[in-house]
């Protein structure tokens, strides 16, 4: 959590930090803040405060901060509450900083160098200010060294010291920086989204190396001081793919990429309509010496998992464990050679998953991740890659990386079916075409949004909200519920149907909505039949039902027809409905959509 932006260069410092600040903010919108070189008091000028970066920016707008060096950071508050004092960057002496991450062991460190007079703001962050400029002798890598090994926990920290104009020093351990040398300076973030603007050149910083920045040159040394060459990367991220382009908010815009976005996933893995990873570098033989698959993920990145999950029974019939990352090496997982661990992340960070996949490691399985942003600590620590290529996505509910996980998944699946001998290559290929008509159905729906727009109108008045369905449609609505409460606070719960009347159906009444899915023929009449026992319990229903299936359904239902596809499908267009459904609630009622309170969307806390 929290963004990190360094910059020094030709550009105007302070709008690069405040543009760059707004495309970080998904990490964390308690406070903000910046930190500007100032040559005339020969110390780095603070601007900050509780709130978001539009708070930031009025702050400074009067400002003419005539300086070619500075930091920034947005904050997600872990220790020490949301105000002014705790927003970052501190300022300790010759040293401002910002920090992400935890620091465990600030208290010991407050004590053991006695430092608690220098502290204004209740942060560890502060304590590891305080604490560099306590070893700062005018020797930056020498007091970055010396601090860090007094240091317990995680951290990304950017460093300004105030008689070394000009550079920008940062030391990390877990927590990400990337790094890039352009045209228009240097600059470091703590995610890829606040370079694309500039490059799509950069490198990932790695744990336990100082980098130094200046305008004209990047210098990286590792402990010892040796030099190290930066390993650059590319990324096809565009810069206008990273701006709202016309839509109010991020979340609609990415919605509506989503037909793209699973084309460009899936486009360059199909040979001979047959799933293919070679250009991935993912050997078969990973699907066929594997005895059992076990998805770690969080989120919604997780109940792609789950949609894998039942894919995977169905058609493969092979054992598949699904668990929440932060849960998962607390439950004694049966894990060893022959499993298969698959880690699913948008960003790649989430902490918790990146954890799992180190434990899971070290019980010999081997681990294939499924990933948005290239170089990102999970994706290193995995043995495979498969990269989603959803391009930036900056609403925190997150909805083109799940489609484009869900895609790879589908991939996955036929690879494993066929290579096992499950499906005959003509069933793959059939399965595959299947596949391939995704973005044109999801483009389908899209073109309906209006109605969903009306649906959304039904339960936007609700406090608490049901989300019903069975088998696939029950792992759907899993994440259906999960972005309607996100965005629109509405308490929603989604329940396999056919268990609701062991318990919840206590609560149902007429001012508690029911969204219901029913995309399986197999299932279709035993869910209609649960639906109908809510209805006659007073509750309002809206319907999500594939097309083929609606035949003479209650016309009492406020009712969406989803295009047909192939029943193991039908999770893509019902899930774009779904979003859709949550956006529509969330804008009507007058919310940030892209900003729902106290989340973040890169969660690097355990
Ligand atoms: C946060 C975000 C979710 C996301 C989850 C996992 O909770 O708000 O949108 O699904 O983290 O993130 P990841 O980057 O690992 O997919």
């Amino acid at each position: 959590m929290c963004g990190i932006i360094g910059y020094t260069g030709s550009e105007s410092v302070k709008d690069v930090l405040l543009d760059a600040l707004e495309l970080l903010e998904y990490r964390g919108y308690d406070s903000a803040g910046i930190a500007v070189e100032d040559d005339e008091i020969k110390q780095a000028k603070v601007y900050k405060c509780a709130g978001r970066v539009r708070d930031l920016r009025a702050i400074c707008e009067s400002e003419k901060l005539l300086t070619s060096c500075g930091i920034g950071h947005t904050r997600w508050a872990t220790h020490g509450g949301v105000s002014d004092e705790n927003a970052h960057p501190h300022q300790v002496g010759k040293v401002t900083l910002v920090h992400n991450g935890i620091i465990e062991n600030y208290r010991e460190l407050t004590a053991d160098y006695d430092l608690g007079d220098s502290l204004v703001s209740e942060t560890d962050s502060e304590v590891a200010a305080a604490l560099l400029n306590r070893f700062y002798e005018g020797n930056p890598e020498e007091a970055i060294k010396k601090t860090v090994s007094k240091l317990k926990g995680t951290f990304a920290l950017v460093i300004l010291f105030s008689d070394h104009p000009g550079e920008i020093y940062s030391i990390r351990n877990v927590s990400p920086i990337v790094a890039t040398l352009c045209e228009q300076g240097a600059m470091l973030a703590s995610d890829l989204t606040a370079l694309c603007r500039f490059t799509n050149r950069y490198f990932v910083v790695p744990e336990y190396h100082v980098l130094k920045l200046r305008r004209d040159g990047i210098c990286l040394t590792d402990l010892d001081g040796k030099e190290k060459q930066p390993q650059y990367l590319t990324v096809d991220w565009e810069l206008n793919n990273a701006g709202k382009n016309g839509y109010p908010f991020y979340m609609e815009k990415e919605i509506m990429e989503q037909p793209d976005a699973v084309e460009r996933t899936i486009a360059e893995r199909i040979r001979g309509g047959l799933p293919d990873f070679s250009a991935d570098g993912v050997p078969d033989e990973l699907f066929t010496g594997c005895d059992r698959i076990n998805i770690i993920a969080c989120g919604t990145a997780m109940h792609a998992g789950l949609v894998a999950q039942a894919l995977v029974k169905s058609l493969l019939h092979m054992h598949i464990d699904v668990d929440m990352a932060s849960e998962f090496m607390y439950s004694d997982p049966v894990i060893d050679k022959k499993t298969l661990v698959i880690a699913v992340s948008q960003s790649g960070e989430t902490i918790d998953t990146l954890e799992a996949v180190k434990y899971a490691k070290k019980r010999g399985a081997k681990c294939l991740s499924i990933i948005n942003v290239k170089g990102s600590s999970i994706a290193r620590e995995s043995d495979y890659v498969l990269y989603t290529n959803a391009g930036p996505e900056i609403a925190v509910a997150s909805t083109k990386a799940y489609t484009t996980q869900l895609s790879i998944f589908y991939l996955i699946v036929a690879k494993m079916a066929h290579l096992r001998g499950v499906f005959t290559t003509e069933d793959t290929q059939s399965f595959v075409r299947e596949l391939q008509r995704v973005p044109e159905v999801m483009q389908r729906v899209l073109k309906e949004r209006r109605e969903i727009h009306v649906l959304a109108s039904r339960v936007l008045e609700a406090k608490d909200l049901f989300m019903i369905g069975r088998g696939l449609d029950y792992s759907i609505l899993l994440e259906g519920s999960l972005k309607l409460k996100e965005v629109s606070y509405i308490h929603s719960e989604a329940y396999a149907s056919g268990e609701l009347k062991h318990g919840p159906i206590a609560l149902i009444t007429q001012d508690t909505p029911v969204v219901a899915a029913v995309t399986q023929e197999k299932l279709r009449s035993k869910e209609l039949s649960n639906i109908k026992e809510v209805k006659s319990r007073g509750a309002d229903i809206v319907l999500f039902i594939k097309e083929s299936l609606a035949g003479d359904v209650d016309s009492a239902y406020e009712t969406f027809l989803l295009p047909d596809m192939r029943d193991e499908f039908m999770v893509m267009p019902a899930s774009v409905a779904l979003q859709l459904l949550a956006y529509y609630v969330s804008s009507d009622k007058g919310f940030d959509v892209d900003k729902p309170r106290n989340l973040a969307k890169v969660v690097t806390v355990e």
